[in-house]
């Protein structure tokens, strides 16, 4: 499992969809999926959390809620993807909830990995690739993108700092499961970053792609 991961509007989604089309390109059985979401139940749970207004849950509800969709996301999409031998790329996944309800919100890291306990135990993905950008320039384009999924667009730019913060410390605890991408590059510098950072740790000889933008 490789999970891409960072602030929001620092450009996961396109590079995912880049990363699958590379695997899939060398004949690599692969499936992208997301976080929250990612299953139909955890779909139902998304809607919950990514509408509304930012005061709608506080930030244990809202860490209930991410886990409670994690774990259908893992039972129903990630864990049989993985028995059937296929790679998983899922853009986000538990290092949002360490981030964004752990260290930027209020509850701290260690209540964050004490639920992690509980509802996933052992499981970890193989690679985290974290695509770092200033959370000005990444908020910028997460408002351009617009539509009514911007519960968390609506907490502010300070928190947003937090989170991008949060990622870079997250990241430096293990240098071998994580990297971390400028995402302030060319969207094909930061593909050739990711697929650099793929091979190296697959041993794979990816190439970058520009389709399925
Ligand atoms: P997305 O827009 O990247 O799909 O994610 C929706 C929002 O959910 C995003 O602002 C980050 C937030 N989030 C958390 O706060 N904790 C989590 O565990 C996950 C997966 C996402």
């Amino acid at each position: 499992m490789i999970v891409i991961d960072g602030v929001d509007g620092s450009g996961k989604g396109v590079q995912s969809r880049r990363l699958l089309q590379s695997l899939q390109a060398q004949g690599h059985a692969a499936i992208l999926t997301r976080e929250p979401g990612g299953s139909p139940a955890a779909e139902d749970i998304r809607k919950l959390l990514v509408t509304g207004e930012p005061e709608k849950w506080d930030d244990m509800t809202e860490l209930l809620l991410m886990y409670a969709a994690r774990r259908a996301h893992l039972r129903d999409t990630v864990w049989p993807a993985l028995a059937a031998n296929q790679w998983v790329i899922s853009d986000r996944y538990a290092d949002s909830s360490r981030a964004f309800q752990g260290i930027a919100g209020n509850l701290g890291l260690d209540t964050v990995e004490r639920v992690h306990d509980i509802a996933v135990s052992e499981f970890q993905p193989a690679l985290v690739l974290i695509l770092d950008l200033s959370e000005s320039i990444a908020l910028q384009r997460a408002e351009d993108r617009g539509g009514s999924e911007n519960r968390f667009e609506k907490k502010g730019a300070a928190y947003h700092a937090r989170v991008r913060d949060a990622f870079l410390q997250i990241a430096a605890t293990d240098p071998a499961r994580y990297r971390v991408i400028d995402a302030a590059q060319s969207r094909d510098q930061v593909s050739r970053a990711i697929i650099d950072a793929v091979n190296q740790r697959f041993e794979l000889t990816l190439e970058p792609t520009t389709t399925g933008d």
